[in-house]
């Protein structure tokens, strides 16, 4: 009985110590990569998540001339349109060419994007 009880103050004190220590690692990693984001150039996620290759270098330019122009774009309103293109709440038959890429783009970068494209004229 008393090992019993030993046991379970061990398991009290030790399992959740043991579960916070990745919680925290993930954190850590999560801050790391926001700070890492927001030093980064909206500009530079744009040409590197292959955005460019769709909405043209300055977002004006769009590769099919049914795609949409995004320069200058409300960052509020577009960093929405790309939440709801990642997650298909917008899944109209143009979304599905565009869904394909925002696996590359987490929240963070996805508010960088939109920011920057704000930006543009
Ligand atoms: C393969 C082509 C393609 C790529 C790559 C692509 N897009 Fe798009 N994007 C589209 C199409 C097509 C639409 C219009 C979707 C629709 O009709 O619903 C769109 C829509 C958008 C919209 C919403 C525009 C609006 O007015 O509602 C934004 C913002 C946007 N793209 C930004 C980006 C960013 C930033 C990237 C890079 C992370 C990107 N796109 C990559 C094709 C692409």
């Amino acid at each position: 009985m008393k090992r019993l009880l030993t046991l379970s103050i061990l398991g009290a004190f030790v399992l959740p110590a043991a579960v916070a220590a990745p919680d925290g690692a993930a954190l850590y990693t999560q801050l790391s990569r926001q700070a890492a984001v927001a030093a980064s150039d909206g500009a530079a996620l744009y040409a590197e998540k292959t955005c460019i290759a769709c909405h043209g270098p300055k977002g004006n330019k769009p590769l099919l001339p049914s795609y949409p122009r995004i320069a200058g774009q409300n960052a509020a309103y577009a960093e929405q349109q790309m939440k709801d293109i990642k997650s298909g709440a917008r899944a109209n038959g143009q979304a599905a060419a565009m869904a394909g890429i925002m696996h590359l783009v987490n929240d963070e970068e996805i508010k960088a994007l939109a920011i920057w494209l704000e930006t543009l004229k």
